[in-house]
């Protein structure tokens, strides 16, 4: 670990930390237990969304906790949770087309096309783009171009004109996949197999492991290169 140490801010005080730990990790080591806003610590599961300045800088910055390294005059805020817009609807009953999209979001119409939702987004998507495509009913590119969203709120947090992108977004990935996207032959074939029951004697034998067969198992299993 790197001895250097550097001064950030938690909810304004002041910590002296190793300027080689990532935010989580120096929130930790200042003491605090992470009973939300952590999840994966691998950048995928987007629970850690963060919030902070320099000091001496106006300028705020976006990040995820788990991926990113602290800085000297860090002042920081954990959005543990953010109350954004989430549209309840009857997916089955749904059309895979734009108006669908419009009447449950109908803020997608609001965009300004200022781009902080991109600059925002710390999975470098193109959020305004994929707002764009939604908003003029392009579901497939909305969903290409969001697949990788983690969730973690940040466009939504930042968003002058009070859009939830990701959500958005989410709705846009659900349809396509339900609607559009051609149907995988293989998977269909697999669900049938499932169903007639083909792997039932292999998981009861999964099931009469014990603990320490099963990781045996699984450490040993075949891995596809
Ligand atoms: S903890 Fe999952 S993305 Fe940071």
């Amino acid at each position: 670990m790197d001895d250097k140490l550097v001064s950030i801010y938690i909810m304004d005080k002041q910590y002296q930390v190793p300027a080689s730990l990532t935010i989580m990790r120096a929130l930790e080591y200042a003491g605090y237990k992470l009973v939300r806003g952590a999840g994966c610590r691998g950048g995928f599961c987007g629970a850690c969304a963060t919030v902070y300045r320099i000091t001496g800088n106006s300028e705020l910055h976006v990040a995820l906790a788990c991926q990113t390294i602290v800085q000297e005059g860090m002042r920081l805020a954990q959005i543990v949770s953010f109350p954004a817009n989430r549209s309840h609807y009857d997916f089955a009953s749904l059309r895979a087309d734009g108006a669908t999209l419009l009447s449950i979001y109908p803020e997608l119409e609001l965009c300004k096309g200022c781009n902080t939702c991109t600059k925002a987004c710390p999975q470098e998507l193109e959020v305004m783009d994929y707002v764009a495509a939604a908003l003029r009913g392009d579901i497939g590119l909305a969903a290409d171009k969001s697949f990788d969203c983690i969730m973690c709120g940040l466009c939504t947090a930042r968003c002058p004109g009070e859009l939830t992108p990701y959500n958005i977004a989410l709705l846009a990935r659900r349809l396509y996949g339900a609607f559009i996207a051609p149907r995988s032959r293989h998977l269909a074939k697999r669900i049938e197999e499932i169903q007639e029951g083909q792997f039932d004697p292999a998981l009861a034998e999964l099931e009469s492991l014990s603990l320490d067969e099963l990781k045996k198992r699984y450490n040993e299993r075949e891995i596809e290169k």
